[in-house]
């Protein structure tokens, strides 16, 4: 069942999203090579707590951490662990934090120091992708345009697209009802309508589309070895298109 938001609802999310927007802000100075990803772990939970706000991802369903640090070919639920940063590396931080039991997810990838040319154009078409899928939230508008639209972009920037994992509604839970692909056709699948709230959140590789999990249950990489980014938007359908609760500050 996808839910659509009363006023009261949407302004906990705001602010929920506005604390994810400020924690990507927050955490962005310490990426930098030497840090470990459990330290950035570290900082966000604080920075959550000291917001009088839950670390959503950490305890669900036995996720260990505050949030998600995927390096390099690590593609989504990178677990905090010892290993330091260094320059070249890219690192995905998902964070979904909760305020007064409503949730804000939002996914960004930084550069550590000086990163090659693949990286780059990984980061900034994934980047463009997830706009482009942003694009086409309005009411009337299906999820398989959204699909569509970022699928092509990413495709024709030669990126593969990660199939195994989608973008999700969210409200009181961090994954509701509808499941948004990053890959589908257009006018297909279920319509868009004022006060609904998605997650579009493609997820790309430098190579080919394929992945494999970790034994740790979490940790998703790249088959190939290659890099993988993933840029993430909290977005509500207004009454003429969109309003996104997770903006970038910087
Ligand atoms: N933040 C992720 C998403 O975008 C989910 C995290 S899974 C968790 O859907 F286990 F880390 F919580
Ligand atoms: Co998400």
């Amino acid at each position: 069942m996808i839910t659509i938001k009363s006023e009261r609802e949407l302004d906990l999310m705001r602010h929920a999203g506005m604390l994810v927007s400020k924690m990507h802000q927050f955490i962005k100075p310490y990426i930098k090579a030497g840090i470990t990803t459990k330290e950035l772990d570290k900082l966000c939970e604080q920075f959550i707590l000291d917001n009088d706000a839950t670390p959503t991802e950490k305890g669900y369903e036995g996720y260990p951490a505050s949030i998600c640090a995927s390096v390099n070919d690590t593609v989504v639920h990178g677990i905090p662990n010892n290993y330091k940063l260094k320059d070249g590396d890219i690192i995905t931080i998902d964070v979904v934090i909760g305020y007064k039991g409503y949730q804000g997810d939002a996914a960004w990838t930084y550069a550590v120091g000086e990163i090659d040319d693949d990286k780059k154009y990984l980061m900034e078409h994934t980047e463009k992708a997830l706009y482009e899928g942003v694009k086409m939230v309005k009411p009337g508008n299906r999820i398989g345009d959204i699909s569509a639209a970022v699928q092509e972009y990413a495709e024709s920037h030669n990126l593969g697209v990660v199939r195994e994992l989608c973008g999700h509604g969210i409200g009181r839970e961090m994954h509701e009802d509808p499941e948004v692909p990053n890959f589908g056709t257009k006018n297909t699948g279920p319509r868009l309508k004022p006060g609904m709230v998605i997650c579009i959140e493609p997820m790309l590789t430098f190579g080919k589309r394929y992945v494999y999990q970790e034994d740790d249950g979490w940790t998703v990489n790249t088959e190939d070895g290659e890099p993988a980014a993933h840029y993430e938007h909290t977005v509500l359908v207004t009454e003429d298109g969109y309003e996104i609760f997770t903006p970038r500050l910087d």
